[in-house]
């Protein structure tokens, strides 16, 4: 049986927790934190889920040590997953890694580390853009091996979500201050947090052929307030090495949340849109020449994560194949929020270079 060792009893712990144990999975949750694991045993997870999982084991770090597992999954803050992920390389010695977003604060420097010692050990990692491995994205990539939207002309993708969601979830936080959440620094505030607009932009320039992100202009609305400091607002305009031009915004203010992306092409255009409602997620796509195929996937939010659990199992039988939330992907998408900044800060274009 496939053993997995989750670092992380908080909120996306316990939902990768649930997914693992969906497919059959002996799951280890360990926090340094006892209450995050009691919250975890008596609250999170039978008010998520129904009940508690007596088959799932809790502990604290000095109770696995050197225990080998076949999968790790680190859920836990961004500032914490660098020196977690090379301890349990080492420790843990796991085939497959799946890192949360975002893969770090915003310095690229330690990463140089990661890539050595996961190859060193045979690791496979992966971060956890899990909105690349949802049904509508599938269909999406589905569709778009036709090429009907002929020559691409740009392309826009934001996640714009108050944040007020997040912390309904932690209820036992009382702000932003109190996690890294309230810190850019920390790869919270909307660059960090909501990244997943960034991803998404570009697998989609990715699947359409139109290469890698090379240039950011980014505006920042930074803010200080009540002991934490973080931007609420991203809006990059970026250019790929193939000369696609589009627009990313990200930002922890909007009410209701708006998760969406449209690719723009000469004969159409394809749009995605995460949680239209409460329950379906949306794919369209339409041709300037009438044509319009439409599909809304019903979901829950453990749905969210089925896709990316499911991966993680094939990619155990089939380690071979290449994946779409491999380690380089998460590494491209900390590359644009390192620019971004830069750009912000200094108020000037960023070049990203190889
Ligand atoms: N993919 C998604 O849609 C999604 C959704 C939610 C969160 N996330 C990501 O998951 C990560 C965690 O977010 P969260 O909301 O679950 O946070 P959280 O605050 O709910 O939980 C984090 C837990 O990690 C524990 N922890 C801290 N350091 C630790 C260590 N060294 N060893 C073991 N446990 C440790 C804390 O005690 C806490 O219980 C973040 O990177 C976040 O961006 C991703």
């Amino acid at each position: 049986m496939t053993t997995v060792k989750i670092l992380g009893a908080g909120s996306i712990g316990n939902h990768l927790a649930h997914g693992a144990r969906q497919i059959g999975w002996q799951v280890a949750i360990v926090d340094v934190d006892p209450a995050a694991l009691e919250r975890t045993r008596s609250d999170i997870y039978p008010a998520r889920y129904g009940a508690w999982d007596e088959e799932i084991r809790l502990a604290t770090p000095d109770q696995i040590n050197d225990e080998h597992f076949d999968v790790v999954i680190l859920g836990t803050p961004p500032d914490t997953h660098l020196a977690l992920a090379l301890a349990e390389m080492r420790a843990s010695r796991p085939k497959l890694m799946l890192i949360e977003k975002p893969l770090c604060p915003p310095d690229l420097t330690p990463c140089a580390e990661l890539v050595r010692v996961a190859a060193q050990n045979d690791v496979r990692v992966l971060v956890g853009y899990n909105h690349r491995l949802t049904e509508h994205t599938r269909i999406a990539v589905d569709w778009l091996k036709d090429h009907a939207l002929g020559e691409i002309t740009t392309l826009r993708a934001m996640t714009r979500e108050h944040w007020g969601g997040i912390f309904a979830a932690h209820p036992w936080l009382s702000g932003p201050a109190d996690t890294y959440l309230g810190f850019t620094s920390r790869g919270g505030g909307a660059l960090g947090e909501h990244s997943h607009a960034i991803n998404i932009w570009q697998y989609f320039a990715e699947l359409a052929g139109c290469g890698r992100i090379t240039e950011v202009a980014c505006m920042l609305d930074e803010v200080e307030v009540e002991g934490a400091a973080y931007d609420r607002i991203a809006q990059l305009s970026v250019r790929t090495d193939r000369g696609l031009v589009g627009t990313i915004v990200q930002d922890v203010v909007t009410r209701p949340a708006q998760k969406w992306l449209r690719l723009e092409g000469a004969d159409g255009y394809l749009e995605w849109q995460v949680s239209v409602d409460a329950e379906h997620d949306l794919v369209k796509m339409v041709g300037h020449d009438g044509s319009i195929r439409e599909e809304r996937v019903r979901k829950t939010r453990p749905d969210d994560f089925r896709g990316e659990i499911e991966h993680m199992a094939d990619l155990l039988k089939n380690p071979d194949q290449a994946s779409p939330i491999d380690m380089e992907a998460g590494m491209d998408t900390m590359r644009v929020i390192v620019a971004a900044l830069r750009s912000a800060r200094e108020g000037r274009f960023v070049r990203i270079e190889d």
